[in-house]
């Protein structure tokens, strides 16, 4: 598939809007509305769109939420992924809370190789903050039995801000000199109704700077064929890598290879913009697998080279939740 000058390869399929978490940067701070049962994507259908998308060159596919493991039957309907012959990578970010070693033994016996794992402090106390949940201990767990278990590579997702974990960011960088792990810090994207100050809290190019002055030079690592939008980098000796995501301080929108179904079954091809193309309601209807596909073009001619994040004020509609989007 194609957009512009860009070849879109890359599916990333919210099964849920659902998560056992509240992190504060996510969640919004209002009571809001979950998507009816009924109107969120079964799986079956979820991999008919899977595989025209792979008809049309999709070849990587990531399972996001909410939390992914919180819906039930998650496990066969990702074994039934991993059988798709056109997959070349399947991968799952998740909270890590409702795994177990177990599980994740299971995951990489059916062909997951890496997972990415959300994870905004190493403490336990200021954990129970952010995701107002006491499960440090078990998604620690979980990443050091990910370890053992080979799953590679193991991506820790940092949302860096400013009074929430800013004091953290030196001890998380310090974690890819002990492990091998890719330790990303992302910028905070403003999607709307949290309880996030946006003007003052959030970090951009100063998350680099900390970690700099704190643990020395970082060399650049080119990227991989299929890497995200990261910008990497290692510290002297260490086994780990740091990434950067920096949808606000450099804008990657136009190298952007990815097409996103959310759970609700509407296909949104960029994050940041909530201008989406339903596939669910045609499907069920009884569209033909040509019309599917039609559809899948027509929200790819839509795709924005650029977004305009840091224009947006308070009183612009806010963007639909990253818990029904998957980030
Ligand atoms: P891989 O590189 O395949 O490991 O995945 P990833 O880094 O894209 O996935 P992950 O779900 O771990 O996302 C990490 C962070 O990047 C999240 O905060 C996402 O919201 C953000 N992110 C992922 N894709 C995009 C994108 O297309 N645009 C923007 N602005 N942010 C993204
Ligand atoms: N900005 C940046 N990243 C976010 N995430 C959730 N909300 C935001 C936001 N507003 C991250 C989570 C998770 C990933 C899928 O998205 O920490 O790692
Ligand atoms: Fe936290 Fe991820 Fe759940 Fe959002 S979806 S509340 S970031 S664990």
């Amino acid at each position: 598939m194609i957009a512009g000058t860009r070849e879109i390869n890359y599916l990333r399929i919210s099964v849920t809007d659902r998560c056992n978490f509240r992190c504060i940067y996510c969640i919004p701070a209002a009571p809001f509305k979950r998507i009816e049962h009924d109107s969120i994507a079964r799986y079956e259908e979820i991999l008919r769109i899977v595989r025209l998308g792979c008809d049309m060159g999709i070849t990587k596919v990531r399972v996001t939420g909410g939390e992914p493991f919180v819906r039930k039957g998650i496990f066969s309907f990702i074994r039934r992924l991993c059988r798709i012959p056109q997959l070349k990578d399947i991968s799952i970010t998740t909270n890590g809370s409702c795994l177990n070693p177990d599980k994740i033994k299971e995951l990489m016996d059916m062909g997951i190789q890496r997972l990415n794992f959300s994870l905004d402090t190493l403490v336990p106390e200021k954990f129970i903050r952010i995701t107002q949940r006491d499960q440090f201990q078990r998604v620690w767990d979980n990443i050091m039995a990910a370890l053992d278990i080979g799953i590679s590579p193991i991506k820790i997702n940092t949302v860096a801000l400013k009074g929430f974990n800013d004091d953290e960011i030196q001890t998380i960088a310090g974690l890819t000199r002990e492990y091998p792990f890719h330790v990303r810090f992302i910028e905070y994207m403003p999607m709307g109704d949290t309880d996030v100050d946006a003007d003052r809290q959030i970090l951009t190019r100063d998350i680099k700077d900390i970690i700099i002055n704190t643990h020395g030079p970082l060399a650049p690592v080119p990227k991989g064929i299929n890497d995200g939008p990261a910008k990497t980098y290692r510290l002297a000796g260490a086994p780990g890598i740091l990434g950067f995501i920096t949808p606000i301080s450099s804008n990657f929108c136009s190298e952007c290879n990815r097409l996103r179904l959310t759970s609700r079954g509407t296909l949104r091809p960029c994050l940041l913009s909530n201008n989406e193309t339903d596939i669910l309601t045609p499907l069920r209807n009884g569209a033909d697998d040509e019309a599917l596909k039609q559809l899948m073009v027509t929200a790819l001619k839509d795709k924005p080279l650029y977004h305009n994040l840091e224009k947006r004020t308070a009183r612009d509609v806010p963007l639909n939740h990253m818990t029904s989007i998957g980030g």
